[in-house]
Formats: C-alpha cells, structure tokens, sequence
C-alpha cells in the first residue's frame, strides 16, 4: 500500500516586495481575494486532499500568519451575541487545532528549494505535498486533490503543468517530456527559467508538488541554481534523472499567478463574479467602465 499523503508544506518566507508598501507590514499571504486571505484558499485545498498536518516555512515579520490561524475568542464571543452563526462558520475555517500547524524558519532567503529543505525534519520518511499560495487555482475538484488521486495511481514524484505562451515561459520551470499520456506526462527532467532558446517546452510547473522524501535528500546536495537559489525543480529533476519516476499533471482548473499584481486582480474579479451576492453589481460596473473607457480611446 502506498503511503497517504497527509503532511503539506507551505513556503511562505518570501518578502512579497512586488507588492510594496502594502506587504511592508503585513505578509503577502494575508492579501485577500475579495474577503479570504491567499493563504485560506491554499488551506482549504490542502484540506479537501486529505491534508492534516500543515507545516509553515516563515521567516522574520510572518507574526500576522500564526495570528491568522489563532482561536479568537473574543471576536467570537460578539459574533455568537449578536447571533452572526455564518460568519462563526466562516471564522471556524481559519482556526487551527493546535498541534496541527507548525512554524518553521528559513533564516536565509536562499530559495524555494531551501524553504523546502528546511521543513525536512517533520517530514521524515512519507511523500509529502508543496503549495505555493500565489497560485491560486479555481477547480472544480480542488487541483491538489486531483493530483493525489493520480498520484495513488503513479506513485514518485508529480507536478502541476500547464502550458504558458512561449514569451512568458522563462518565468517558470519547464517540462521536458519523456511521455505525453493526455492528462499525465513523463517527465525526463525540468529545467528553472531558462532563457527562451533552452527551453525544453512550454509545459510550465505550477505551484503544487507530491514529493518523494528523497526530494529532500537531494536538496541537501544541491548547490545554487537559477537566480543564485537553491532550487526545487532541480532537486526533482535529479530524481528522474536517477530513473525514478517524475510525472506532470495538466490539471482541470483556472490557475491565477497571484504573485503578480496582474493576476492578484484577475483573481480577485473572477473570485467576486463567482459570489451571488457581488456578481450584479460587479458585472454593471465593469460593462459601464469598460464601456466609457473604450469610448474614450
Ligand atoms: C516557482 C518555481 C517555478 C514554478 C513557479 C510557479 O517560481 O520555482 O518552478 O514554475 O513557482 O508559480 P517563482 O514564481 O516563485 O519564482
């Protein structure tokens, strides 16, 4: 029987500077898409794949995350009075037990990779998932789940893909394919933002992994990569170089890149035109301003 896979790691030391000033006192991953901050979308996903243990890689001025997470008694307290039951239901989703959330440090900025690495110890020896809370992905079955579910099936190493246009494809890790099956890939290697002419495809990694804890062996070895980081895709790419299996999966879903300011507010039009009690309002205005900008040109 295959390991569960019941432990997640969620990167989120990084400094959100293409958000500055907001994120100079609050961290990126509380930045909210209408009113749930990235970090909630990224719980609730993991969540909905059978995610249990939920291991945080901070860094210093993270504080407001594990604040996030906290009981807040007093606030629901008032929400009870003033009998506000779906907004306590609302609250209970941002509550965790203690126990099952853990903070960990990167003290240095030295990459995705490194983040990772540093959570090593807490995962031991059982596949484990990464999330990264930029990516935002509307599915209808949760992105993560989808990929445990084909991971149950495949076993190794396995990533999300979609394919990017080619003039964006540099800012990502790209996909060199040993085996198109559709919706699974066999991945011969992956290679971090090459410059466009190495690109071995325009199959981009997205920010969900299932990773063997070998990954973290290899971590361990790595020197610097791309961007003088310590990088995660090389230490999978290691791994099918070593003739384990690494797989990609073109998942089904609307992936919004929520660590650009671009995406962030696609993100959050798409988030609200999916909510009744927003949808009129927000689609009037827009046709209106879409409407008088265009006349205007
Ligand atoms: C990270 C990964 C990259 C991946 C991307 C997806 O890059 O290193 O391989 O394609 O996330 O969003 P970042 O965007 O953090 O530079």
């Amino acid at each position: 029987m295959r390991k569960k896979v019941t432990k997640a790691i969620f990167p989120v030391a990084g400094m959100g500077t293409r958000f500055l000033p907001a994120t100079k006192s609050i961290p990126k991953e509380i930045l909210s898409l209408v009113d749930r901050p990235l970090i909630q979308y990224a719980i609730d996903e993991a969540r909905e794949a059978g995610i249990t243990e939920f291991i945080f890689v901070t860094s210093r001025g993270k504080g407001a995350l594990e604040d996030y997470f906290d009981a807040a008694p007093q606030l629901e307290q008032t929400l009870r009075k003033k009998n506000k039951h779906d907004l306590l239901e609302e609250l209970k989703r941002s509550t965790m037990d203690s126990g099952e959330i853990v903070y960990v440090r990167q003290r240095e900025a030295l990459g995705l990779g490194h983040a990772v690495w540093c959570a090593r110890r807490l995962i031991a020896n059982e596949p484990f998932a990464v999330i990264l809370p930029d990516d935002v992905i509307a599915a209808e079955k949760p992105c993560l789940k989808q990929m445990v579910e084909a991971y149950e099936n495949t076993g190794g190493c396995m990533v999300a893909a979609m394919e990017v246009p080619p003039h964006k494809a540099s800012a990502y890790g790209l996909l060199d394919v040993k085996e198109d099956m559709g919706s699974l890939l066999k991945i011969n290697g992956m290679v971090e933002k090459p410059d466009a002419k190495d690109a071995p495809s325009n199959l981009a990694v997205i920010g969900r992994y299932i990773l063997t804890p070998k990954v973290l062996n290899n971590l361990g070895k790595l020197k610097k990569g791309a961007g003088g980081e310590i990088q995660l895709t090389d230490a999978i790419a290691m791994e099918a170089k070593s003739g384990n299996d690494v797989y990609g999966l073109r998942f089904d879903g609307q992936r919004y890149d929520c660590g650009s300011k671009s995406g962030f507010l696609q993100a959050t039009i798409a988030f609200a035109l999916s909510r009744p009690e927003l949808h009129d309002e927000l689609m009037d205005f827009l046709a209106e301003t879409v409407g008088s900008r265009r006349a205007a040109q």
